[in-house]
């Protein structure tokens, strides 16, 4: 039988802080107000450079670089994020071009807040079954571009960055050892971003109606979460054979201060065992739990064979857990990192090389005529049959650049 450890972590969060303060002249709020009611005091916001694949990649070549591997030996990447770079390609596409790897599978899995315990389990899934040995799963945001900056309910909560693990196959038993994945649709339109998918593309009303930022009944959600936390964590303990009291640390999704505070009331368990960094960082969503984990395993807070519970709720409504065993630090990896640089550099480079290529051969043999030829294409009507145009590249993204351009405070 197979075991899924996590043998590597990493975080990156932009380095544009937006303090409390910051917010208080942006929108009717106050320092005082939001650490009260959320536990927050500043938040990391991207910065022009900062994007969901780009802070991903960051924290995935800190994870490689702890596990001691390269990129070309991951066989699968997992992104969990609301905020992919696009609809389509994945991003997680992204972040395997960047890395050099070769081998891996890609995908981006939309579970909100509790994308990245989902993504976990998907990946001791696939160690578990067989089909993969090394995997590399991450929780990415740019919740900043997302945000109604003028709507005080939810822009005092969100923030970004990006976490990322490795998970390798072992036979030595530990690691992920159980997980619990769950779902109630019926709440989905408690927290959505309502325009900007097939249903409701964005359109000149759905921007002036901030349609296709963060809508939230925030009331609703608070209560959806104190109430999966402690059922959540109960039934992946009681999977586990453990209980809350042979729990080392817990690792809640950061949302709100006051959430984690009645999860652990209900529990019976000190604060102290949860580990706490919604201070610093506000809501980062699937990034969240990751970030945390990373800063527990750098900061020596986690021990080889200590018990840890992860945590994660959000839109869907979906919520998660992961009880797992903390394993063993690998002691190859220490003189890595540089060996790790020049083999991202050759990936750069690699991906440069494709790209040419396929404009050379596109530019020798032309576009490969399908088998089935489409009836001659009549210009005069509005048609789009025949032989298609020649591709063009797609437009430039805006520069949405943190919380937009003249935005008090952020200047
Ligand atoms: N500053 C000042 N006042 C505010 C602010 C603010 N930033 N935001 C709301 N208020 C006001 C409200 O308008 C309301 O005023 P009213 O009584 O005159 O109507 C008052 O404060 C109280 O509002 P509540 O919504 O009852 O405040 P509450 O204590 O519930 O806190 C909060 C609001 C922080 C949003 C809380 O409900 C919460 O954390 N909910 C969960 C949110 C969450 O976790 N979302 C993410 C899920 S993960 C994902 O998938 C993205």
């Amino acid at each position: 039988m197979k075991y899924a450890h996590i043998t590597g972590w990493g975080k990156f969060v932009p380095q544009r802080v937006l303090t409390n303060d910051d917010l208080a002249r942006m929108v009717e709020t106050s320092d005082e107000w939001i650490r009260e009611r959320t536990g927050i005091v500043e938040r990391r916001i991207a910065g022009p450079n900062d994007t969901t694949a780009s802070m991903a990649i960051a924290a995935a070549i800190e994870a490689l670089d702890v596990a001691g591997i390269s990129g070309s030996q991951v066989d699968l990447i997992i992104v969990a994020t609301t905020t992919p770079e696009y609809a389509f390609p994945a991003t997680a596409c992204l972040v395997q071009d960047a890395l050099g790897a070769t081998h891996a599978g890609a995908f981006d899995l939309s579970a909100a807040c509790s994308g990245f315990v989902y993504a976990l389990s998907m990946g001791a899934d696939a160690i578990k079954a067989g089909s993969a040995s090394t995997v590399l799963v991450i929780g990415s945001e740019t919740l900043s571009r997302i945000i109604n900056w003028k709507d005080r309910n939810t822009c005092v909560l969100f923030g970004d960055g990006a976490g990322a693990v490795v998970l390798q196959a072992s036979d030595q038993p530990g690691g992920l050892l159980s997980t619990l994945l769950r779902a109630d649709g019926s709440g989905g339109e408690l927290l959505m971003i309502p325009a900007g998918g097939s249903r409701q593309p964005i359109t000149a009303q759905a921007l002036e109606q901030n349609l296709h930022t963060i809508h939230m009944n925030g009331r609703e959600v608070f209560r959806f979460a104190t109430r999966v936390m402690d059922r959540a964590t109960r039934e992946v303990l009681h999977k586990a054979g453990w209980t809350p009291e042979q729990v080392d640390l817990f690792i809640p999704h950061q949302a709100n201060l006051r959430i984690i505070e009645m999860a652990a009331k209900s529990l019976g368990v000190s604060l102290d065992k949860f580990y706490c960094n919604i201070a610093h960082y506000g809501n980062t969503s699937t990034a969240s739990i990751p970030i945390a984990l990373a800063e527990a395993a750098a900061s020596g807070r986690l021990r080889p064979k200590d018990r840890v519970v992860m945590l994660g709720f959000g839109a869907g409504l979906t919520w998660a857990a992961a009880a797992l065993e903390w394993s063993e630090p690998n002691p190859a990896a220490r003189s890595w990192r540089t060996i790790s640089r020049l083999g991202y550099g050759l990936a750069n480079v690699r991906s440069r090389a494709r790209r040419l290529l396929r404009r050379l051969e596109d530019r020798l043999f032309g576009t490969p005529e399908p088998a089935w030829k489409a009836p001659p294409s009549d210009p005069s009507k509005n048609g789009v049959r025949g032989r298609p145009q020649k591709s063009s590249r797609p437009a430039e993204a805006p520069a949405l650049n943190g919380i937009g351009e003249g935005t008090p405070g952020m200047t």
